[in-house]
């Protein structure tokens, strides 16, 4: 399998930056709802602290993703598209994209708000982004959570889209996302 894109199907890295990527934001989701349903104290602070750096592993692993798919070609969307498809496409990636970026930043953001250093697995302190505020939290800790809705409403739209292409146009693209498959 080809670790670079090609015109016609992501390499293996592109491809294992997506699945890795779709497995730590499913982790996101799970280690918030244990957090919410702890009582205040230790173990939640310990979720709370693994969600964080699990949080910031997606922001540098966004990072990395990034910059891999500016240095390749990119697969292009298929040909079947109509114009007003090939729209929604482009914007459902670059809104999944953008997430990428604003879940973490906010999380990071809400945590120096709140007067909780953020840390990568304890290995790494990274710094406070703002000074302590109550009312700054309380606007992120909204921004966080509006934005996670947002980002399930669209991962669902993406994967409806995704499984339609597969199921229903038969076309290559969700094969040409997976590992060990070819493609037509
Ligand atoms: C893609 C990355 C992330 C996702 C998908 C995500 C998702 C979530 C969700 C769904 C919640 C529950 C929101 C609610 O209360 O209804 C939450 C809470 C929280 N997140 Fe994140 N998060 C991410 C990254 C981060 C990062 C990087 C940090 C900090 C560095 C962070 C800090 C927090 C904190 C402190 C809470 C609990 C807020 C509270 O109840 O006081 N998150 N996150
Ligand atoms: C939170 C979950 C997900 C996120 C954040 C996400 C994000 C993305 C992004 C940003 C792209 C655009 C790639 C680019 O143009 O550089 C993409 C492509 C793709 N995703 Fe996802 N994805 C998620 C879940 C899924 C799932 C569960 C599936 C499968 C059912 C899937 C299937 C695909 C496929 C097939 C493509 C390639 C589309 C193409 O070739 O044009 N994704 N994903």
């Amino acid at each position: 399998m080809p670790v670079r894109n090609t015109t016609a199907r992501w390499g293996s890295i592109a491809q294992l930056f997506h699945w890795v990527i779709v497995a730590l934001i499913i982790t996101q989701f799970v280690l918030a709802n244990i957090a919410s349903n702890l009582p205040l104290g230790l173990a939640k602070l310990a979720m709370l602290a693994r969600h964080k750096s699990v949080g910031i592993t997606i922001l540098g692993l966004a990072v990395l993703r990034l910059l891999w798919r500016w240095a390749n070609p990119t697969p292009e969307l298929p040909n079947t598209l109509k114009p007003h498809e090939r729209v929604l496409a482009n914007v459902t990636h670059a809104t999944l994209y953008a997430l990428l970026f604003a879940m973490p930043i906010t999380g990071w953001l809400m945590s120096s708000a709140r007067n909780f250093p953020v840390s990568w697995f304890n290995l790494v302190q990274l710094p406070d982004l703002v000074a302590p505020s109550r009312p700054l939290y309380e606007a992120l800790h909204t921004t966080h959570a509006v934005l996670a809705w947002i980002l399930i409403a669209t991962a669902v739209l993406h994967v409806l889209a995704a499984l339609k292409h597969h199921f229903v146009l038969k076309d290559d693209t969700l094969r040409r996302m997976l590992p060990f498959t070819s493609s037509r």
